[in-house]
């Protein structure tokens, strides 16, 4: 085979309930539960050539530039999947990457670009015939992509998605995330996600030195557990269609998630007085307005909007009319259920 090229986009997801605390080679200690985004994608090509002799190399560049900081991770996602397909250690690798997104707004980068550089990676090692790691391809892609970061795992469907293993969910488990579609009702596959920008300055706690938190939290068995109650929970409301239910899930798991980080050793305080703000002016306006809207959170101080797509005119009302004095720059990003990764 001489040279060649593969190309994947894949999408960033919000998870509903967090991934945060793992054990060896990202297992994940609770069940997760996301969805995929629509707007916000990794495009990465894979050019690959054969090489004659010496270590596999790659040389890496994103959106134009190559960007060292980037490496080590892309150099261990390479060293997982040399161990699970090692003909793929006889080629020399070109990987192009860009986002759609702007970097540090609270859309997990990390999650996308792992998850569109597996695709490429395991399409090249079923084309060199080698057996996949699971029965059928977007799983392999998937438990590739969790390696290089757990919610990566998750990125590689469309819709809803869950990773570890959940004693009410059939086949879940902790190597690879499933699609968990068949279970939704179909009012909540229309879903918008609005990320509220409160600051784009670069997180102080990052997901992997977060997660290890969790290792010295003496919070943590009980959050592992209430973690798989709320996916219970949230199955029944994604099921029954009840969006008030599932949006007061929501809620109760991302104040939680911050509620644990500051009871961590040291405490991190993630949130910034206008995130807090934020969270007071959704509660009131949905107080006022009777609408489902509604907020989550992730390891950082910007916030999801969460709400049925119809009410996206409503939305973007109320965001001009009561929360841009508290974004950065009045910068806010709309996004929504997106149907997951495309062959490019
Ligand atoms: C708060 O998947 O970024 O976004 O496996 O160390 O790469 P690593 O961590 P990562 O953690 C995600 C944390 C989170 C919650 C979530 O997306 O589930």
């Amino acid at each position: 085979m001489s040279a060649s090229r593969i190309g994947f986009s894949a999408p960033s997801n919000i998870a509903l309930i967090k991934y945060w605390g793992k054990g060896l080679d990202q297992t994940p200690k609770n069940a997760s539960l996301s969805f995929s985004l629509k707007n916000s994608v990794t495009k990465t090509y894979l050019d690959y050539q054969e090489k004659i002799k010496g270590e596999p190399q790659f040389n890496f560049s994103f959106e134009g530039k190559s960007e060292r900081s980037f490496h080590p991770k892309i150099e261990k996602l390479f060293q997982y999947a040399f161990e699970l397909y090692p003909h793929l250690k006889g080629y020399s690798y070109k990987i192009e990457s860009e986002n759609t997104f702007p970097h540090s707004t609270g859309i997990a980068s990390s999650a996308s670009s792992m998850a569109a550089l597996s695709l490429c990676l395991t399409t090249l090692a079923k084309n060199l015939n080698e057996p996949l790691v699971a029965d059928h391809f977007t799983a392999s892609a998937s438990y590739l992509a969790r390696l290089g970061s757990g919610s990566a795992g998750r990125s590689v469907y469309g819709g809803f998605t869950l990773w570890g293993t959940h004693e009410q969910v059939a086949g879940s488990n902790n190597k690879y995330a499933i699609d968990i579609n068949a279970s939704i009702h179909p009012e909540l596959k229309k879903l918008g996600d609005t990320i509220l920008i409160v600051s784009s300055e670069a997180k102080s706690l990052s997901s992997s030195d977060g997660h290890k938190l969790m290792n010295e939290n003496p919070y943590a068995v009980t959050r592992f557990l209430q973690a798989n109650l709320l996916i219970s929970e949230m199955m029944g409301a994604l099921k029954s269609g009840d969006m008030e239910k599932l949006g007061l899930l929501i809620e109760k798991e991302a104040l939680g998630l911050h509620a644990l980080m500051m009871l961590s050793q040291p405490p991190h305080i993630l949130l910034k007085p206008n995130s807090l703000k934020l969270i007071e002016l959704i509660q009131t306006f949905r107080r006022e307005s009777k609408l489902p809207l509604y907020f989550t959170i992730d390891a950082g101080p910007n916030i999801h909007l969460i709400y049925p797509l119809g009410l996206k005119a409503k939305v973007e009302a109320f965001i001009q009319e009561r929360c841009l004095p508290y974004l950065e720059k009045g910068f806010y990003i709309h996004d929504e259920i997106g149907e997951g990764p495309t062959c490019l």
